[in-house]
């Protein structure tokens, strides 16, 4: 992994319908390996390297990160909020946020009645420093979207950032695209408003029409102290999801994915994903439907600020999607 272009793609303010930013820094990155790049209406990225086998494998991954978006200012200059996808009024106080515009603020909240763990987003609040509802409203406007700001923290192979989902497999498709070799016409594609329900992946498949998408997304692991049973460890492979709550994979497309695993002695996972849908779903209940499967990254306290993956996942993962494409006989 190019980790300058890990950083810059995982670091881009892009909140559900705001990815325009995030899209523009995935642009620069892959421009030069596509022989078409467009955003389509819905602002899905969509990258096209042709084949000769007249098939089509889409790669999705998404670009959109959840968010705070402001519903209200209070005379103050204080901004309510409401969440842009799942996100924890707990997980959010205490924080450093961003808008578009760079306007800096924190989260904190109403500390009068509730406990900090009781509080819902309702007791929720923004601080941007300023004094009066009119020096806020220079600053910010209703609707506009705050990320959480974070840094990388660095932990030998391990990494941690707020935005790993689901920028981290942005960055392995766009990172497999310098070297791609397929017989098969390639659609990369960077998906919209994954994180309000799965809204941008599904248009842009209906178009592209693929014979096999496979999305690339982060999944839940069990290897943390008295977590929740689940089968999947950090650093033990990415994964090759069988379910979530989008979708049931078919087996020819996990059989697909895992043959071509094996032909390049890379370790893979088997996942059923407890909790969460992905755009797989989404994809595969396109048009007459559509065979849909999913790669995984393994990944710790997901919509946390400290989002954390195993490199070596990552690094297998880019071979896999690589793998993949290599493939001349799609499921
Ligand atoms: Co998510
Ligand atoms: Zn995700």
């Amino acid at each position: 992994m190019d980790m300058q272009l890990m950083q810059d793609i995982v670091n881009a303010y892009g909140p559900s319908g705001r990815e325009q930013t995030a899209s523009d820094v995935i642009r620069g990155y892959i421009a030069p390996y596509c022989d078409e790049l467009y955003n389509d209406v819905l602002g899905n990225l969509i990258a096209v390297k042709k084949g000769t086998s007249g098939k089509k494998i889409m790669f999705s991954a998404h670009m959109d990160q959840i968010g705070l978006i402001v519903l209200d200012i209070d005379d103050k200059g204080f901004l309510y909020v409401a969440p842009v996808g799942g996100v924890s009024p707990l997980l959010s106080v205490a924080h450093e946020v961003m808008f578009q515009n760079k306007t800096r603020g924190v989260v904190s909240y109403e500390n009068k009645h509730k406990k900090l763990t009781e509080i819902s987003m309702m007791e929720v609040f923004i601080d941007i420093g300023a004094a009066t509802r009119e020096e806020a409203e220079e600053k910010v406007q209703i609707g506009d979207m705050a990320v959480f700001v974070s840094n990388f923290v660095y932990m030998g192979k391990r990494v941690a950032h707020r935005t790993q989902d689901d920028r981290i497999a942005c960055a392995i498709v766009a990172e497999a695209m310098k070297t791609m070799k397929s017989d098969h016409d390639i659609y990369a594609v960077f998906t919209v408003q994954e994180e309000v329900g799965t809204r941008g992946a599904g248009p842009a498949a209906y178009v592209i029409e693929p014979d096999l998408n496979i999305s690339l997304d982060v999944c839940s692991v069990g290897d943390t102290p008295e977590s929740v049973r689940e089968h999947v460890k950090l650093g033990c492979g990415p994964t090759v999801k069988a379910k979530d709550n989008s979708v049931i994979v078919p087996m020819s497309v996990r059989t697909f994915i895992k043959n071509a695993a094996k032909k390049h002695e890379i370790n893979v996972q088997d996942e059923v994903l407890r909790a969460g849908g992905t755009d797989t779903g989404a994809i595969q209940r396109t048009r007459g439907g559509i065979l849909s499967g999913c790669i995984s990254i393994p990944c710790r306290y997901i919509h946390t600020p400290v989002e954390t993956v195993d490199m070596d996942d990552v690094d297998a993962a880019v071979k896999l999607v690589l793998a993949c494409a290599e493939e001349k006989e799609l499921p």
